[in-house]
């Protein structure tokens, strides 16, 4: 029955099923990590990029603002507030000159020692107006002669959104003269980073004071939400780090942010650019999400696919195993009713062979009562009658023993194109007069060693199934030939066979019979018309000599089976040990033979015919026995042993004693069993196959016995 292994097949499609939802689990989260350091690299490039282009910027002002206010400072040169205000006029002209070329410039201021405003760009006469109060005016005094850059303001004069660039006029001796002021717009500013950062909402750019106060910012804010001055960025500007990085949560919006600083030259001034994280893990997470929705389709479709096999292997198994059950409770069934058939075919055996027995007792009975009537006088017919039943009976014996492989072979070299045709009559006492036979041997066949008398059975219980098969007559044909087999089959190894093909064209087999017709017992014909021992013979006889036998049949097409016997090329010298042929003439002995044998009767009749034939006989009943005979120093010329026995030895264990002890001692085992004959054979002892008759035995007695 085919075997299939489910549970494997449903490891394998759940590991499949647990791989296809883990790997791409594993790809995406790898890819999603990757993704999110790569953007957040994108974004520190980002904004370190901005930060430059914003410092580059912011310092191109500064640096103009810074020549603007020396240009005024030369202009003022160390002129008092009153010679000033005189000059009005012409400081005003060139002040407005320099101003409208910078639209970034909201006003230049000129202020007096105590804050009042002399002259601006934008105005003249000036108003009057004091920034003593201011901060930056006075910050800027404090910071000559460096410039002082004020927190946002509006502008005192034009009220618009600026913070100022202040730088003190102070003289050579060091008199305070008053203040240069540059109002910048921070709109200025706010309008550029807008450009740089294509409006962005994720982008920030400022530009800062050292102290962290901002000047200047996009997105905007109002002027009063500046950095607290201790938050990380404050606290870093104020280490006058030139430029770096931060990831600082804002004090001023609390966004967080990934931030980008730089000092703008040597001024008190910082640019910065942020990225607002939450930006960052958005697009990431909106990118991811359509990647996640992109691949899950594909998984989709793999996962129902497996879901879709786990199923069908579920309801495939259901079924196999329902087949399986099916097909255990057929195979069951059969085998109970083949076992039934054996069994009454068993009970025929077993019925037909009391049946012979009993006909062969019967004619043994019936003619020793003659014999003794006769007073054993002129008793030929009797003694006749009884050795033909002897015979039927060995013969009857001879069949179950084959079938059983028990029967010890009597191998024999045999010419095959020289045998079969002398075999002709006998074959066709088997067949019906409706049945035409034919034969075909090729000449030049290869010689077989085989058991003749076997193979004589076989042939005969093969054409005995023919004519069975063939009841309104046919053809049987037996061809022979040579054949090599190079590629080993089953039973049936590579070398040279002669093949007997013997074929019928009756009404074949069906493939069941086909299968167990070489089985024994296995019968399909009626009751008590087979026994079903017939192709059991066959196989057993050629494969007892090295080969095999097949079949072909097919229903209403005949059959043939193929009997192959192994080539046998070596000289025709035995290596068997030599069996005792009949001899026809009388060899007088006078031989002491020791006979071991448990049988009381068998031992009687053994010693009756040693008598006979000149020799006296000595009787021990177990192999023990007669090795202490031996030992106390009995002679013989002859030790003629049965194998099994009670006692510690066999009839083997006894043959080997000997032959170690007494190396010239003649020795025979007499056995009735195959099995048996191999040790004997392996131990180069001399065997007397049984049934024996009282010429084998003679000639055993005869030959060397060695
Ligand atoms: N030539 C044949 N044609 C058709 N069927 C055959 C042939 N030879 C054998 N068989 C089938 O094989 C079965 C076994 O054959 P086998 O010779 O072993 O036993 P048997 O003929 O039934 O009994 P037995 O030979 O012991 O009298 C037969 O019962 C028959 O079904
Ligand atoms: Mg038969």
């Amino acid at each position: 029955m085919p075997s299939r292994n489910f549970a494997a097949t449903r490891r394998v499609l759940v590991i499949v099923l647990i791989s296809s939802i883990l790997v791409p689990l594993l790809c995406m989260a790898g890819y999603g990590y990757f993704d999110y350091q790569r953007r957040i690299a994108d974004a520190l490039n980002i904004v370190d990029r901005l930060t430059r282009v914003a410092q580059e910027h912011a310092l191109k002002i500064a640096d103009l603002n810074n020549e603007i206010e020396t240009r005024t400072l030369d202009l003022l040169g160390d002129s008092d507030d009153l010679k000033i205000r005189g000059d009005e006029g012409r400081v005003y002209s060139r002040l407005n000159a320099i101003a409208s070329d910078y639209p970034q410039l909201a006003a230049i201021s000129v202020f007096g020692r105590n804050g009042d405003l002399l002259a601006s760009s934008r105005f003249f006469p000036a108003p009057q107006v004091s920034v003593s109060g201011r901060e930056d005016f006075r910050a800027a005094r404090a910071y000559a002669p460096k410039p002082y850059f004020s927190l946002p303001l509006s502008g005192t004069v034009i009220q618009s959104d600026v913070f100022t660039m202040n730088m003190a006029r102070v003289t050579k001796e060091g008199d305070f003269l008053g203040v240069v002021s540059i109002a910048v717009r921070r709109q200025y500013f706010s309008d550029f980073y807008r450009d740089l950062t294509a409006d962005n909402p994720a982008l920030l750019v400022g530009l800062y004071r050292l102290d962290g106060n901002i000047l200047a910012r996009l997105p905007d804010i109002s002027a009063s939400n500046n950095p607290a001055p201790n938050v990380p960025f404050a606290t870093t500007l104020a280490r006058a780090v030139r430029a770096g990085r931060l990831n600082i949560i804002s004090t001023v919006d609390g966004v967080e942010r990934i931030l980008s600083f730089r000092r703008v030259g040597d001024y008190p001034l910082y640019v910065a650019s942020g990225y607002a994280t939450t930006a960052i893990l958005k697009e990431w997470r909106s990118h991811f999400i359509v990647l996640a929705s992109l691949s899950l389709v594909p998984c989709l479709g793999l996962w129902s696919l497996i879901l879709f096999s786990l199923r069908q292997l579920r309801t495939e198994q259901a079924a196999w195993e329902h087949w399986r059950d099916e097909w255990i409770k057929r195979e069951s069934a059969e085998a109970s009713s083949r076992q039934l058939r054996r069994m009454g075919a068993l009970g025929n055996l077993v019925a037909s062979v009391a049946h012979d027995f009993n006909n062969l007792l019967m004619v043994v009975s019936a003619n020793v009562e003659l014999a003794t009537r006769k007073n054993c006088t002129n008793v030929h017919r009797e003694v006749a009658a009884v050795k033909r039943a002897t015979v039927g009976a060995e013969g009857l014996a001879r069949r179950l023993m084959s079938v059983a492989r028990k029967q010890p072979l009597k191998l024999e070299f045999l010419d095959l194109p020289a045998w079969l045709p002398s075999a002709t009559n006998i074959i066709q006492t088997a067949l019906t007069e409706k049945i035409e036979f034919r034969l075909h041997v090729t000449p030049d066949t290869w010689r077989v060693k085989v058991d003749v008398t076997e193979l004589e059975s076989a042939i005969m219980n093969i054409a005995v199934n023919a004519r069975d098969a063939m009841p309104d007559g046919g053809v049987f044909s037996v061809q022979c030939r040579n054949i090599s087999i190079t590629r080993a089959e089953k039973a049936l190894p590579v070398g040279e066979y002669v093949m007997i093909a013997l074929s019928d064209n009756g009404h074949g087999m069906s493939p069941s019979a086909k299968q167990h017709a070489f089985e024994p017992l296995f019968t399909t014909k009626a009751h008590g018309a087979g026994t079903g021992l017939g192709l059991a013979q066959v196989i057993a006889t050629c494969e007892q000599s090295g080969g095999t036998a097949k079949l072909e049949s097919e229903p209403g097409e005949g059959t043939t089976l193929f009997l192959y016997l192994p080539r046998y090329s070596g000289m025709e010298v035995t290596e068997e040990p030599p069996l005792p042929g009949p001899v026809p003439a009388a060899t007088p002995a006078s031989d002491h033979v020791l006979i071991v044998q448990d049988n009381e009767e068998v031992a009687a009749g053994l010693c009756a015919v040693l008598e006979v034939l000149g020799c006296t006989a000595r009787h021990e009943r177990t192999a023990d026995e007669a090795l202490d005979v031996l030992v106390s120093g009995a002679v013989f010329d002859f030790i003629l042993s049965d194998v099994q026995m009670p006692g510690k030895m066999s009839g083997i264990d006894l043959a080997e004693k000997v032959k170690s002890m007494w190396p010239a001692q003649k020795f025979a085992l007499m056995t009735g069993y195959a099995n048996e004959l191999e040790r004997a054979k392996l131990g180069g002892i001399i065997i007397l196959a049984k049934p024996f008759n009282i010429d084998e035995l003679r000639a055993l007695l005869s030959s060397s016995g060695k």
